[in-house]
């Protein structure tokens, strides 16, 4: 890959035209800015080529061989590949590409092995757990299902001794290991002793992980789990999409599992597939079995402990104390309550985009919560290394410096205000500026995408 290849300008003649003109500035804006947000990745030149192609017209539903429209002989040899280069990938007797997005497909699996009432264990949202994973009220999981969640101990590890007795007593058919904001690595192993306790399928979601798994970098679900899905364009580095996995185990347990799992995908659930991500997945898959992927993993992990070191070393606190995989979260407590939001802006503000997120056993609120989630895969995937790391720690750490005193009012109906104010503010604060010239002279040096 060439330093100089940039994979996400479009028609440079055709600035007049508004949607190209706003892509070509958001193409700018990840150029110039560091991205921390460890759901995200930049995507190979390639992947964005096949994203963008004729395969988009196309109306695909059903599955290779068996649609329901005519002219998807070349669609049938995509899905095909896609599936064939993913099943030997993770070493799967079964996969499905179809899935539109993560939240779906978890969707579709729950749909595909509970009927509407049943019992399911996912980990709460406020442990690092996915919405998809059971959280009450407001999320189909949580309403058409019986929910259960279970949470952390004191050291921020997933609380084992909980997930036994709550799934003794509550004897739930689904157990989810998954994690979104949980930046340590899952034992499979102990789910699935757990799972077999109650007779619960084990459903492992490692959207955040699977590009860790294929580089040997975290434990592979595949020995243990029943049912794998992963979003395809996180770790994985692919297009916008998810994959079900069925593995060995959950085809001997029930030989009808990957069809149960189709049916529900389509027609349960969705329409025509979108098959410019089926291609795009099919190319993804074909990188990932490089050796330059597996390189990519182990430096998304060394990346990810000089980074966690670095912040900490520098007097952050990270939650748990650090991290296993890609993620991290930063603890903003030391400073008050719910400075998430203003830490978030100022980094932004900064050149150093990032999410801000709650903690376990948050003091503040989903909106306005004490934490800041960081990760590792966006700038490993531009060629970023441990010196790099180092200095985007002292740039986090100077930030937070700058803005530790913009206390958030405890009084609800200020806060709003408050934040218009602080946002105006930070706008024009010069240290933050200038702490962004110095981003985007190092962001300058890194291709969005590389193998090296
Ligand atoms: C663990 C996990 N599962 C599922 C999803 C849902 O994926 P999507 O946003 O593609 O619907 C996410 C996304 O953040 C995730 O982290």
């Amino acid at each position: 890959m060439k330093k100089d290849k940039v994979n996400c300008k479009t028609r440079e003649d055709d600035l007049g035209h508004i949607v190209f003109s706003l892509i070509n500035k958001e193409c700018d804006r990840q150029t110039k800015m560091i991205g921390l947000i460890p759901s995200e990745n930049h995507i190979s030149p390639e992947v964005s080529e096949v994203l963008s192609s004729c395969l988009s017209s196309k109306y695909a539903e059903g599955y290779p061989h068996r649609r329901y429209y005519e002219g998807n002989q070349f669609v049938d040899e995509i899905e095909v590949l896609a599936q064939e280069r993913i099943k030997k990938l993770f070493g799967v007797p079964h996969v499905n590409v179809q899935p539109y997005s993560g939240s779906p497909a978890n969707g579709a699996i729950e749909f595909a092995l509970l009927e509407p009432g049943d019992t399911m264990m996912g980990l709460a949202l406020s442990g690092g757990g996915h919405l998809t994973h059971g959280h009450p009220k407001v999320t189909f999981s949580g309403k058409y299902f019986n929910s259960v969640q279970y949470g952390l101990d004191e050291n921020a590890r997933i609380d084992f001794e909980q997930v036994r007795e709550l799934a003794l007593k509550h004897k739930p058919k689904l157990i989810i290991a998954g994690n979104t904001a949980y930046p340590f690595e899952l034992d499979f192993a102990k789910f699935r002793e757990i799972a077999d306790e109650v007779g619960a399928w084990l459903l492992a979601d490692i959207s955040h992980v699977t590009g860790l798994v294929v580089a040997e970098e975290h434990l592979s679900p595949v020995p243990f789990a029943d049912v794998i899905m992963s979003t395809t364009h996180k770790t994985f580095r692919g297009p916008r999409g998810a994959m079900i996995l069925v593995t060995q185990k959950g085809l001997d347990r029930d030989p009808d599992l990957g069809k149960k799992i189709d049916k529900a995908v389509f027609p349960a659930l969705q329409g025509g597939p979108h098959n410019a991500t089926t291609a795009g997945i099919a190319i993804a898959a074909e990188e990932a079995a490089r050796p330059e992927f597996k390189k990519y993993g182990q430096q998304v992990r060394k990346n990810a402990d000089v980074l966690a070191a670095s912040l900490q070393e520098k007097g952050l606190k990270l939650v748990g104390g650090g991290t296993e995989t890609h993620l991290m979260l930063l603890d903003l407590t030391p400073y008050g309550e719910g400075m998430g939001l203003q830490v978030a802006f100022a980094m932004d503000v900064a050149g150093l985009y990032a999410n801000r997120n709650t903690i376990p056993h948050e003091p503040c609120s989903p909106f306005y919560p004490s934490g800041i989630r960081l990760g590792t895969p966006l700038v490993t995937s531009r060629g970023m290394k441990e010196k790099e790391m180092e200095q985007i720690a002292d740039w986090i750490v100077a930030v937070v410096d700058e803005v530790k005193g913009e206390q958030l009012p405890s009084d609800k109906k200020e806060r709003r205000q408050f934040i218009k104010d602080f946002r105006v503010k930070a706008l024009k604060n010069e240290k933050l500026l200038a702490i962004r010239h110095e981003v985007e002279t190092l962001a300058e040096k890194y291709p969005l995408f590389t193998w090296e």
